[in-house]
């Protein structure tokens, strides 16, 4: 089989032919004059061309403009002309914006509508989370928030409760491994046949990045595998005292997998990207991207977390760190990719400072992780890591160094601030200058400090 199928509205929809990297985004506006989802940014930043998308796992909203078709096959997109009923009757999130005043432009609602009736229909009610990747830029965020709470307690509309059940009967039977001449291995096994075969491919798997490489560079993917069918790759397992987490691991499943072992890194997560680009992006790509600005390496680092590769028949192991040799440039052979990882799950003074712009959906400026083993007032063991500091994700070895075998004392952490210096040579770039980089993180292990004695250091929980 090589056509795309899935459910468009409730319909079942086939692609054949097109591009493997043509966006969901140009094919509702440009092949089914659905223009009701909007092109804002076309980078996943603004939330404008946000759709409810259903597969066996329940719905999510993701961005349609870095959503590939080959990634939806056996799927069901709802867009904003699918959240009113069949006889155009208003889904309760539309009418409590209308009653709210939430709309004015009226350009950035189809995209909150798609998310509002996402959070709705899954019985999410943390608001402010589930529209931070929604741009408004005449409205204000207040009436919306205020029609989200008000439409949170109606009933779900009998057509938003259809895709999941419907979905079966999309694809019929037997699974597709190449859509649109792009391969779609469905096991791990498969995959590492193809990527030894072909290792000049590209993967994809949430496309948060590579589809800006189409969207924004307008780049020529040559060979592609997609890596979403995957099914063993996308699994959470718990042995005793760990985790081990498949590379096609969205941030969205990691972060409720992190929450109860380890509070401050789900938090963190919180704070990735946004709702619909948590709801695509894997810990896998994440990681594979080895970019220095990264929000997962420096807290797995920082845990002292193991990465697994594959290549063909061949598997190995190493501590995270190890990865990450040189600026964009990882201990990756041509053909290996990203198996998953492994993680200790007993932490309980990993802290992790996410210092950006902007509080919401940004890319951290300085990341500081910090985990110290504290025994007898001692510190017994020190793990620390930091992005944005270097051109890799790095550990602070000097730091650490002027840590380790010393009490926990205000006074011991001042003097290991100068350390700082010998570990980072931070850049200044448009998110941050080099003084303020280095003073910054310096700061962060005096914060770390007042956040392990019980001092409330969260901009959130500070109160006048
Ligand atoms: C609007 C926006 C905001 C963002 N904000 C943040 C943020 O706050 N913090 C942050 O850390 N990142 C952020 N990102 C970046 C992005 O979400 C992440 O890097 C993401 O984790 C990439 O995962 P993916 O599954 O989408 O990867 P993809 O885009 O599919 O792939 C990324 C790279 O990894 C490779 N790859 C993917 N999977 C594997 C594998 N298993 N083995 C080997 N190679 C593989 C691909 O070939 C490609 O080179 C943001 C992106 C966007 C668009
Ligand atoms: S158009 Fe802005 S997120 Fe898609
Ligand atoms: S109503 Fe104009 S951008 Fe939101």
């Amino acid at each position: 089989m090589t056509d795309t199928a899935f459910l468009l509205n409730g319909t079942p929809v086939r692609v054949s032919g097109d591009s493997p990297t043509r966006t969901l985004l140009e094919y509702l506006r440009e092949d089914q004059h659905l223009c009701g989802t909007k092109e804002g940014c076309n980078e996943g930043d603004c939330g404008a061309c946000t759709v409810m998308v259903t597969d066996e796992n329940g719905p999510r909203a993701l961005n349609a403009c870095i959503l590939f078709l080959p990634q939806l096959h056996g799927k069901a997109v709802r867009t904003v002309e699918g959240i009113s009923g069949p006889a155009g009757e208003l889904h309760p999130v539309q009418a409590e914006m209308i009653a709210h005043h939430g709309s004015q432009c009226g350009f950035c609602t189809p995209g909150f509508i798609a998310s509002m009736a996402t959070a709705h229909t899954t019985g999410r009610q943390d608001h402010d989370t589930t529209l931070a990747g929604n741009l408004c830029r005449c409205t204000g965020y207040a009436p919306i928030i205020r029609a989200a709470e008000a439409a949170a307690m109606a009933p779900i509309p009998a057509w938003m409760q259809t895709d999941q059940h419907n979905l079966p009967a999309v694809v019929g039977s037997g699974e597709a491994v190449s859509l649109s001449g792009a391969y779609r291995p469905t096991t791990s096994d498969d995959l590492a046949d193809w990527y030894a075969e072909n290792p000049t491919a590209t993967l994809i798997a949430g496309a948060t990045d590579v589809g800006l490489w189409v969207t924004k560079q307008l780049k020529d993917l040559g060979p592609i595998a997609f890596l979403n069918a995957v099914s063993d790759l996308q699994q959470i397992e718990q042995t005793p005292g760990h985790l081990h987490i498949g590379a096609g691991v969205t941030i969205t499943q990691l972060r409720t997998a992190l929450a109860p072992h380890h509070p401050s890194f789900a938090e963190l997560l919180r704070r990735y990207a946004s709702e619909q680009v948590r709801n695509a992006a894997t810990i896998g790509g994440n990681i594979a991207n080895g970019s220095p600005i990264g929000d997962g390496p420096p807290a797995l680092i920082a845990l002292g977390t193991t990465l697994h590769l594959r290549r063909g028949d061949d598997s190995r192991s190493m501590p995270l760190e190890n990865f990450f040799l040189d600026y964009r440039k990882q201990d990756r052979q041509p053909g290996e990719f990203v198996a998953g990882i492994t993680l200790p799950t007993n932490a309980p003074n990993l802290r992790c400072y996410k210092l950006t712009k902007r509080f919401d959906q940004d890319i951290s400026a300085v990341l500081g992780c910090f985990n110290l083993s504290i025994e007898a007032g001692q510190i017994t063991q020190a793990r620390i890591a930091f992005g944005g500091m270097a051109g890799i994700p790095k550990r602070a070895a000097a730091v650490e160094a002027a840590l380790l075998n010393r009490p926990f004392t205000l006074e011991t952490l001042q003097s290991a601030l100068p350390a700082f210096a010998r570990d980072f040579q931070p850049l200044t770039d448009m998110r941050a200058s080099s003084t303020y980089r280095l003073t910054t993180a310096q700061n962060l292990l005096i914060r770390y400090f007042h956040d392990l004695n019980g001092t409330r250091t969260n901009v959130l929980e500070v109160a006048l």
